[in-house]
């Protein structure tokens, strides 16, 4: 962690030892080997970043209440990854996540680059739609990838995103979670996260990609209604209370470092048959709107290199790369 974090680390760390009661600037320069000047510095950084600190000219500072943040001084201390979020960017607001992971990448951004925002302002969702970001209450997060990848590679690389993301859902959080190709999250047919991928190329390689994830966790009522053209659903609905975004955010990325060094060694093949094991689509009757096209079959599979295999009625079977599944079972699905 840089200097600057580790110390407006220890100055929370104090503040929240000390919750609800004031610490003298004296003590807080003290134990976190800063001036008082240094001290204020820091304070005003972790107001910007949305802690709710109260100052007092006699009695110092007072930190009010714990809000979920997800800067780097919450975050970092408990991330146990190796090069995934240890280059690590927080905003408070921002307008697409990906757009500035794209923007770090094009300036040379180190590999495993995590861009998180607590809110956007213009998040984007795949085939050029909005991703509602509420302040707070989401996790918004981009990831640069900047190790190259075959073209032909590359798009299944997002596979590893949402099946991460599957299973820290399933294994932390108990939820039948299921991912809807190519990469959406649903949990009882409602969509809970999806996935946005974007790369620069050569020739044959990818310069850099990044990933981009925004997942519905504290989401409720007005923030699920819409506009969407799929029943939306979060977290905080599933379960019926308040998850802690940090958590969730530091078990993603541990999970995501895991699964995107599988594909990396072995490729799609060496995640397909967890991905197929946790499709919610498999063996059911599906549509998939492709261009103006609209294709209707049963789902089969997927080939090695991550097309959607569907059998049609005439028996034929279709490798589908691209589409949109609006349909599955008797349930809408976009
Ligand atoms: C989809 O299901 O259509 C993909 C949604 C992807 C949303 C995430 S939120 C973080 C990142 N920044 C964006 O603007 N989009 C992705």
């Amino acid at each position: 962690m840089p200097k600057a974090d580790r110390s407006s680390s220890q100055v929370l760390d104090i503040l929240k030892d000390r919750l609800g009661t004031y610490v003298s600037g004296n003590f807080l320069a003290a134990a976190a080997n800063l001036s008082r000047t240094g001290v204020w510095k820091h304070i005003r950084k972790l107001k910007a970043q949305g802690y709710h600190i109260l100052t007092h000219p006699k009695e110092g500072y007072q930190l009010v209440d714990l809000p979920d943040r997800l800067t780097p001084e919450e975050v970092l201390p408990h991330l146990r990854t190796s090069w995934l979020g240890q280059n690590y960017h927080h905003y408070v607001e921002i307008g697409s996540t990906n757009d500035q992971a794209m923007l770090l990448a094009t300036r040379g951004a180190p590999h495993g680059t995590t861009v998180v925002a607590e809110e956007q302002t213009r998040g984007r969702g795949r085939m050029k739609r909005t991703w509602v970001s509420p302040p707070g209450c989401g996790i918004y997060v981009s990831t640069v990838f900047v190790n190259p990848l075959p073209l032909r590679v590359a798009p299944q690389s997002t596979t590893a995103a949402s099946l991460a993301l599957v299973r820290v859902l399933r294994r932390h959080y108990s939820l039948p979670a299921l991912i809807k190709w190519p990469n959406d999250v649903l949990i009882g047919g409602r969509k809970i996260a999806g996935v946005l991928a974007e790369m620069q190329s050569d020739q044959d390689f990818t310069r850099f990609l990044v990933i981009g994830v925004g997942i519905n966790v504290n989401q409720k009522g007005r923030d699920l209604a819409g506009p969407f053209r799929y029943p939306a659903g979060s977290l905080a609905t599933e379960l019926g209370f308040e998850v802690s975004r940090r958590d969730l955010l530091v078990a993603f990325l541990q999970e995501f470092e895991r699964v995107y060094e599988t594909f990396e060694r072995e490729g799609f093949e060496g995640i397909l048959p967890e991905y197929k094991a946790l499709s919610a689509m498999m063996g059911k009757r599906i549509r998939v709107q492709r261009g103006d096209e609209e294709i209707a079959g049963v789902a089969s599979g997927f080939s090695s290199e991550g097309a959607l295999e569907l059998l049609r009625e005439d028996g034929t079977l279709e490798r589908l790369w691209v589409g949109d599944v609006t349909r599955i079972g008797n349930f809408d699905a976009t």
